[in-house]
């Protein structure tokens, strides 16, 4: 999907139109605690003109009334060059998505694959390219099994690191790649394996404390030097200006009340900054090599998903 003519960085987004605190799936969830929804509505579009303004071309998927964490898209799958790995949630209110990103990818010229339904898979949420190396947290969404599996299907390397803090459920809140060899992340949502293996695999990690870290800093949307968090991250921002990089803070408290921030409401189409496949397929645009899915991954069969949203 690196187009030989555009430049421009892709990003998913789906529009908040059905977006609330409707059930609670993880520590931020209070049902208790709702969504001001022309606050979140303004926040989502201010979040859309900073990516615009840092040079992206934003796709929407259309929202779905009942699916209310579809606005979080970075759960959708885990895009690798023109094939995307479906997610299998492991949040039964979450699963009514899966039918609507996979006929998206598949309309838009993706190759789509499943995993077995045995297996749970949160997309970018929790798996993140740092270089060559697929980054993955396990436990309390994704598991281990089918990240080892992803490793087996995109012949690259992965690291599970177990997420062991609730408030930390998925890797994009603790983890952010920069470039290849240049990543944020908040030491406490791992374990002393974990925080060992990161160190071993990211050549400079950015530390981000733990304030900062409940207000999202780690989940940051990277486009060139351009990083786009919530606000209250002053001093990751600054860390970051250090190192030549263009902070940009926009409000998102609507969407924290969901554990989610910038980062979790998009999905690069087009590779991750930091994914050292994105970089060759930008030199090597002629189009990437499409490899058959081995056992274990199967493409998905088309599905009609304008009859099947789980409106409730
Ligand atoms: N309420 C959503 C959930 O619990 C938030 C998802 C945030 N997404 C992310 N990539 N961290 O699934």
């Amino acid at each position: 999907m690196t187009g030989t003519s555009s430049h421009r960085s892709r990003i998913l987004m789906c529009p908040p139109d059905y977006y609330g605190i409707e059930y609670e799936i993880n520590a931020w969830m209070r049902r208790d605690r709702p969504v001001d929804k022309q606050a979140a509505a303004e926040q989502w579009n201010r979040l859309r003109q900073a990516l615009e303004a840092a040079g992206a071309v934003i796709e929407c998927v259309p929202p779905v009334a009942g699916l209310p964490d579809m606005v979080f898209t970075a759960n959708a799958g885990l895009v690798y060059h023109q094939r995307v790995i479906l997610s299998r949630f492991r949040p039964p209110q979450r699963r009514g998505e899966e039918a609507h990103f996979a006929s998206w990818f598949a309309d838009h010229g993706f190759q789509v694959s499943e995993l077995p339904r045995e297996m749970y898979f949160e997309g970018a949420g929790d798996a993140l390219f740092c270089g060559e190396t697929l980054i993955a947290g396990y436990r309390i969404r994704s598991n281990a099994r089918s990240q080892q599996l992803l490793g087996d299907v995109l012949h690259c390397r992965v690291i599970p690191l177990e997420l062991v803090d609730p408030y930390f459920y998925h890797l994009d809140t603790c983890f952010c790649p920069l470039a290849p060899g240049v990543a944020l992340y908040f030491p406490a949502a791992f374990d002393d394996y974990g925080r060992r293996a990161l160190a071993e695999a990211v050549a400079e990690l950015i530390e981000i404390p733990a304030d900062e870290a409940r207000n999202f800093a780690a989940n940051a949307v990277v486009l060139g030097t351009t990083v786009v968090t919530n606000t209250g991250c002053p001093t990751v921002h600054r860390r970051l200006r250090d190192r030549g990089y263009h902070p940009v803070a926009t409000p998102l408290s609507e969407f924290v009340k969901a554990g989610g921030s910038a980062k979790c409401l998009t999905l690069r189409l087009d590779g991750e900054e930091a994914a050292l496949w994105k970089v060759k397929a930008a030199v090597n645009a002629a189009g990437a090599a499409q490899t058959a899915a081995p056992a274990g991954v199967k493409p998905a069969t088309k599905t009609n998903s304008a009859d099947s949203s789980a409106a409730k």
